[in-house]
């Protein structure tokens, strides 16, 4: 294939300038641009996006934009992703698979010339903080401006993300020239026959390290490109994208390839297709864990700090607990992160999390002074807002971020919206992007590079029955069971049966990068490679549970600082429980000045073995689409869960 364009390679790494060669070779754009993530890139890009109708600037916000996608290109994709893994059951059955060969086959027709007209930006970026031992480099590359701007909020991006992947370039070769002169010198040297043994078993352990850098590189690979090429003369939309959409993940190769979608989830690369489904293959393959969880520090008046890591799916309030506000006096919670935790143990054999990401991809229906005022004053400047609705004179606005909508706004698709239009002026999915560092309650140590030492795991979905406000697991393995069943109600059960469920283990249905079978397995092996008392306690949260009338029992928000306050008094052994079927329940909450009557704290502590009973009629359907993956364990873990409800 034949190129025009001049390719730049300023960079000492020469698989990266290879590759980024070859992807400029496929896709044909008019320019290629590396990306040193300067607040200079920033101004020129984000004017060109003005320029181009893609952004509006806010006249009410310092350096922030507001931009309107395609009515079609909105969310993530799930039926659009897929784990291409060479064996179709290491995609497992929650993920859609396709063949690596046929997924390379449609791609090099589809990537073919895809980015004519259009600039190919080369975006080198660290997911963690740079230079971090539990942090992770890669390189996306990308014909959409608006994700180089994006990427430049959600990570570490730029220069120093370069450096770093040029440092494990150099540090591998050194390694691998070693592991060869090593090789040559044993074979030319008359040891004695220890000596000799002990050399060889090193240049093998050499070797085996050198082998496995290479195959997966010193970064992760991520293309992407929104699928719609420019004929010369042709003018650009706003919002470009294509009816044809793969989100394709190859799990052995560590690469991700992104097509016809110019969406977060879909786009943004670094985020959930490699901080979490290829992360967590990496993780499988290197003992640790990538886990779709929030990471908060919470202080008690008096006493040590506890670091909490927290999955639940999505629209069950992740972002809102991480930046909490107690309602308890002299307890004080502050942010790591919201949304994606990496964890590794520690050379004290603890388990340290990292937040990869630099900046919060919060959905802002919902969210306001209210339900989240720590995330209103992040958005103060610097942020982008997409498909939210705007008000007349140049701010944001949208469903719940004040209690009386203004009277008059620009709805997300650009039309004249006033309270009485009937339709939401904002798309339910409507995003802020905004730098992590400007939350008010962003703890000190959230870039600490080393990470923080989890004490506790909270597991939790939206239960309108059945499941109580909190319960403590009886070990390490009853709490993987705990968050393999991780579920979720979309509507609720006012009935007071139990609803229609939809499972979402450890909140990681849409994010297991392989068959989750498997990664069950991984969860039960971690809990086996340390000393059970170094491991974090895990627990199952419930803040939705209502009474037979369809109402809310507990206030959540604020308040679910009691239940943190529980869990710490566990950790610190001075906080009685129950032990029921399920768990161990608090014999007590701390509920002073909180508005509830003691029957509504009864029914959200309490443990009703006959509904418990059908619930656990549900677990086997489940566990059974697994099949011959499913861990023996958690079999076990159900069978003893039985015999306890009787
Ligand atoms: C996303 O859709 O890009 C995303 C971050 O997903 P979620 O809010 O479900 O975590
Ligand atoms: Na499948
Ligand atoms: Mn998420």
């Amino acid at each position: 294939m034949s190129i025009s364009v001049e390719v730049p390679t300023p960079t000492t790494h020469g698989d990266l300038a290879d590759w980024v060669r070859r992807i400029a070779e496929l896709t044909q754009p008019d320019r290629v641009e590396w990306c040193d993530g300067s607040e200079a890139e920033w101004t020129r890009l984000t004017n060109l996006l003005v320029e181009q109708g893609t952004l509006k600037r806010l006249v009410k916000r310092p350096n922030s934009f507001y931009a309107a996608s395609d009515p079609s290109d909105v969310a993530r994709v799930e039926d659009r992703t897929f784990i291409c893994s060479e064996r179709e059951e290491d995609a497992g059955p929650t993920n859609n698979w396709i063949a690596p060969d046929e997924m390379r086959r449609t791609f090099a027709t589809l990537f073919e010339g895809c980015m004519r007209g259009r600039t190919m930006y080369v975006v080198p970026f660290c997911m963690g903080p740079l230079g971090g031992t539990i942090s992770q480099l890669g390189v996306e590359i990308t014909d959409s401006p608006y994700v180089v701007v994006s990427m430049r909020i959600m990570t570490r991006m730029g220069e120093a993300a370069l450096r770093l992947i040029e440092e494990r370039g150099a540090a591998r070769k050194a390694r691998e020239s070693e592991a060869r002169a090593n090789e040559g010198r044993s074979k030319r040297d008359h040891e004695d026959g220890a000596a000799r043994k002990a050399r060889e078993s090193e240049a093998r352990a050499n070797e085996g390290r050198s082998k496995r850098d290479h195959e997966d590189g010193d970064f992760v690979k991520a293309v992407h490109s929104v699928g719609a090429p420019l004929e010369p003369g042709q003018a650009d939309v706003p919002w470009p994208c294509s009816r044809t959409k793969y989100i394709s993940h190859f799990p052995e190769t560590r690469e991700i390839w992104s097509y016809g979608s110019g969406y977060g989830g879909n786009a943004l690369l670094g985020k959930k297709c490699y901080a979490l489904r290829i992360a967590s293959a990496m993780a499988r393959d290197e003992g640790w864990l990538a886990e779709h969880m929030l990471i908060l520090k919470l202080t008690p008046p008096q006493g040590e700090a506890r670091y909490v890591a927290a999955a639940f799916p999505s629209a069950c309030g992740k972002t809102n607990l991480a930046m909490l506000q107690p309602t308890i006096p002299g307890w004080k919670v502050e942010t790591i992160g919201d949304d994606i935790a990496w964890m590794r143990f520690g050379p004290d054999g603890r388990l340290y999390a990292i937040n990869p990401e630099a900046g919060f991809f919060g959905v802002a229906p919902g969210t306001g002074e209210s339900t989240n005022a720590n995330a209103i004053k992040t958005l103060w400047g610097n942020s982008i807002f997409t498909n939210v609705a705007l008000t007349d004179d140049g701010d944001v606005w949208w469903e719940g971020l004040t209690d009386e909508p203004p009277a008059h706004l620009t709805d997300w698709k650009g039309r004249d919206w006033t309270p009485k239009s009937g339709e939401p002026a904002a798309h339910p999915n409507a995003r802020f992007t905004t730098p992590a560092e400007q939350c008010p309650t962003i703890a000190g140590e959230w870039q600490d590079p080393a990470g923080v030492p989890i004490s506790a795991i909270l597991f939790g979905g939206r239960r309108a029955t059945a499941v109580p406000l909190v319960t403590e697991s009886l070990s390490w393995r009853h709490g993987v069971f705990l968050g393999a069943n991780v579920a979720s109600e979309k509507t609720a059960a006012a009935e007071g049966k139990v609803g229609e469920l939809r499972r979402d283990p450890f909140a990681m249905l849409p994010f297991c990068g392989y068959n989750m079978g498997d990664y069950f397995a991984h969860w039960i092996e971690v809990g086996t490679m340390t000393d059970p008392e170094k491991l974090p306690r895990i627990y199952y949260v419930n803040w939705f549970r209502k009474d037979a009338n369809g109402r809310f029992l507990w206030p959540g928000f604020g308040e679910n600082s009691r239940v943190l306050k529980w869990i710490v008094d566990r950790l610190n052994g001075v906080a009685d429980a129950v032990p029921t079927p399920i768990g161990n329940l608090p014999a007590s909450l701390d509920t002073e000045g909180l508005d509830i009557t003691p029957e509504d704290m009864e029914l959200l502590l309490s443990v009703d073995p006959e509904v418990w009973r059908e619930e656990a009629e549900l677990i086997p359907p489940h566990f059974e689409t697994f099949g011959d993956h499913m861990p023996k364990e958690l079999w076990d873990e159900y069978r003893a869960l039985v015999q306890r409800l009787g």
